[in-house]
This record gives structure tokens, C-alpha cells and sequence, in this order.
């Protein structure tokens, strides 16, 4: 299989762990000729944002002229555009690892996930658009202080805080828009790295890890743990969704009742702690592009491994003359 990973940024390792686990080529892409992560790959292309005009005809060029089997990213705004030419993709004989436009565009938008949480069963904290319905809330006790704010289309944790009264609650509101009251939620952080066979539309693996320390909006350390009851819950929760290829959901245990917080359809930024372990999602990507459907694997791991990141350089000459 030669796979195409788009907008690769600083995700090193995944492009190791693709170049380790499969047979065939590792192309990329970035914006940024100093990506670091470009330069783990057989080969790369520098390309536009991806808003450009013909942004899908320039990747669909690479994919012919590469020989590409598969195309992915790994950020967030790219997952829908691929959803939406999933044909164009597979007119040149290339599968789009990752769910359905519908499901790209639900994961974008937390107040979308909140209601699709209620509507089908699972638990969600309490949500809120306007400062209107929350103080209604507020009124009926369905909610109370302390909340938390954070953007609807949020991502990387930026923009969100813990409030504790109205007076701020209503200074926060003002200084920016497309906001969300959420209950506040105090338990145990749960970080899922799940994969959904692209052929027989299984869940065949499911990582769990207890996040033990969180910096700027990453998992720095976690380990590694099982249970049955959470991995029925996600494997209920996936299901019931819909979701395709590689997933990350982060949950909260919350006195033994889990709580979704939030999915990104594509490899997480903690995803290595999986690998790690021994769950090679990439391995499960090659056999769905040869047509095997994988068997199930769920929980082939060992519990208790720890997750512990550091920084890392990249050093390389001038490539941009
Ligand atoms: N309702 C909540 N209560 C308490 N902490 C929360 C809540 N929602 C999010 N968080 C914390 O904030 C972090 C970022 O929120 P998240 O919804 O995952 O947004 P992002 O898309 O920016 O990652 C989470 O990893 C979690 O630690
Ligand atoms: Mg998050």
C-alpha cells in the first residue's frame, strides 16, 4: 500500500509508525517546507492551505503520480473536505480513511456532539449556546456553577476557561463569539484511540488510557488501563454513530458513569502511547486498502503502561532554494 498523509505538521511519529508497520511508500503534505514531520516521509509535497481553488485537484495529482492507495489527515477542517470527494478519491482508485461527512462536520461542533449524546443515550455534560438558555437552566437547577466556556468549533484547548459567577460568565460572553456553557465536569480524563474497520465497518480496536496530566491541550502523561464496561460503552457509542477508520474520543469517569467530551475522526495527538503498546492501527489500515477485513482485536495491549512526552528536534538543510 503507498499512502498519501496530508498536513502532517509536527506528527513525526505517525509518519514512523506508517514507514515501520506497512510495505510500500509514505507520501505527505504540508504547507510549510520546515514541517518537521515531512522529512520522516519517502517523499513530500508542499501545497496550498486548503481552502486554496483546486486544492483536491493538486492532492488528486499526487495521488496519480505517487500511486497512492490511501489518503488521510491529520487535522481537523481537512477530514470534511476528503469526506465530501470521497468519489473523486475513489475514481482514481484511492480510500478515504476516516467517517462520513455528516459524522466530520458532528465532531467539529460540540453543541452538534451534545445533542446527538442526548438524543441517543449517552452522556454528555449539560450544554448551553446563549447566556439566555443557560440562566434558564440555571433557574430550573439543571445546572450550576462552577461552568465551563469553551468555543463550539473549538480546538488545542484555546479559548477555554473555568467560571465561577454570572458577573464573569457575562465578561467572557462579551469578548468573544461562538461560545458554549458546558457543566463543568470533575472526574477521571479518559483518552480512547478506537479503530472501525473501512471494510467490514466493525469496531476490531479500542486503546483506553487514564489521562494523568494534561499541558496545553495535549495528553503529556497517561497510562494505559482496561475495563470492559468502557469498552462496551465505546463500542455502543461508535456504533450507534457510524464512525470509519481512526477515531480518538476523549471521556470523563465520573463515579463509575462515563461522560463523552469529544471526538476527533483521526489519529490523536496521543496516539503513539497506542502504538506503543502494541495496537499498530497502521497494520489495520494496509489490510482494509488490500481488502482484508481485520479481525477483532479489542484490548490486545497491556494495562499499566505509562505515557510520558519530551521534546524532540528535527535538524536539515535549506530545501526551499
Ligand atoms: N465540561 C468540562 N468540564 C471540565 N473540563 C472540561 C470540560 N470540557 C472540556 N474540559 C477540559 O478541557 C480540555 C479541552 O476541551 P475539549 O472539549 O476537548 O476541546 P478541544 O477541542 O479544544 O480539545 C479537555 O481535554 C478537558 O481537559
Ligand atoms: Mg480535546
Amino acid at each position: 500500500m503507498n499512502i498519501l498523509i496530508l498536513s502532517v505538521g509536527t506528527r513525526n511519529k505517525i509518519v514512523q509508525y506508517f514507514k515501520k508497520s506497512i510495505t510500500g511508500k509514505v507520501v505527505v503534505t504540508d504547507m510549510s517546507p520546515i514541517a518537521p514531520a515531512i522529512f520522516e516521509a519517502d517523499s513530500y509535497y508542499i501545497v496550498p492551505a486548503i481552502t486554496a481553488p483546486n486544492y483536491i485537484d493538486m492532492i488528486l495529482d499526487i495521488c496519480i503520480k505517487e500511486k497512492i492507495n490511501a489518503v488521510m489527515s491529520l487535522i481537523d477542517p481537512e477530514l470534511s473536505l476528503l469526506a465530501q470527494n470521497i468519489d473523486r478519491f475513489s475514481g482514481v482508485g484511492v480510500m478515504v480513511i476516516g467517517s462520513s461527512y455528516e459524522l466530520c462536520e458532528m465532531s467539529l461542533d460540540k453543541m452538534k456532539m451534545f445533542a446527538f449524546c442526548r438524543q441517543n443515550g449517552f452522556n454528555c455534560a449539560e450544554s448551553y449556546e446563549s447566556i439566555a438558555q443557560f440562566e434558564s437552566a440555571l433557574r430550573q437547577d439543571r445546572i450550576s456553577f462552577p461552568v465551563f466556556v469553551k468555543p463550539i468549533r473549538g480546538s488545542a484547548s484555546i479559548n477555554i476557561s473555568k467560571i465561577d459567577n454570572m458577573e464573569l460568565l457575562n465578561v467572557v460572553f462579551k469578548q468573544s463569539d461562538q461560545l458554549m456553557i458546558q457543566q463543568y465536569l470533575r472526574g477521571q480524563e479518559i483518552g480512547a484511540d478506537v479503530y472501525i474497520d473501512m471494510v467490514s465497518g466493525e469496531i476490531v480496536s479500542i486503546f483506553t488510557k487514564k489521562k494523568i496530566l494534561m499541558r496545553a491541550g495535549e495528553t503529556d502523561k497517561a497510562v494505559s488501563f482496561k475495563e470492559d464496561r468502557l469498552f462496551e460503552y465505546i463500542e455502543r457509542f461508535v456504533k450507534v454513530a457510524g464512525f470509519r477508520g481512526q477515531i480518538d474520543i476523549d471521556l470523563f469517569d465520573i463515579d463509575g458513569e462515563y461522560y463523552i467530551s469529544e471526538v476527533n475522526p483521526r489519529f490523536g495527538g496521543g496516539y503513539p502511547h497506542a502504538y506503543e503498546c502494541g495496537c499498530d492501527h497502521m497494520k489495520l489500515i494496509e489490510n482494509n486498502v488490500n481488502g482484508i477485513a481485520n479481525t477483532r482485536q479489542i484490548g490486545n495491549y497491556q494495562s499499566g503502561i505509562y505515557m510520558m512526552k519530551y521534546n524532540e528536534i528535527k535538524i536539515c538543510q535549506d530545501i526551499r532554494s
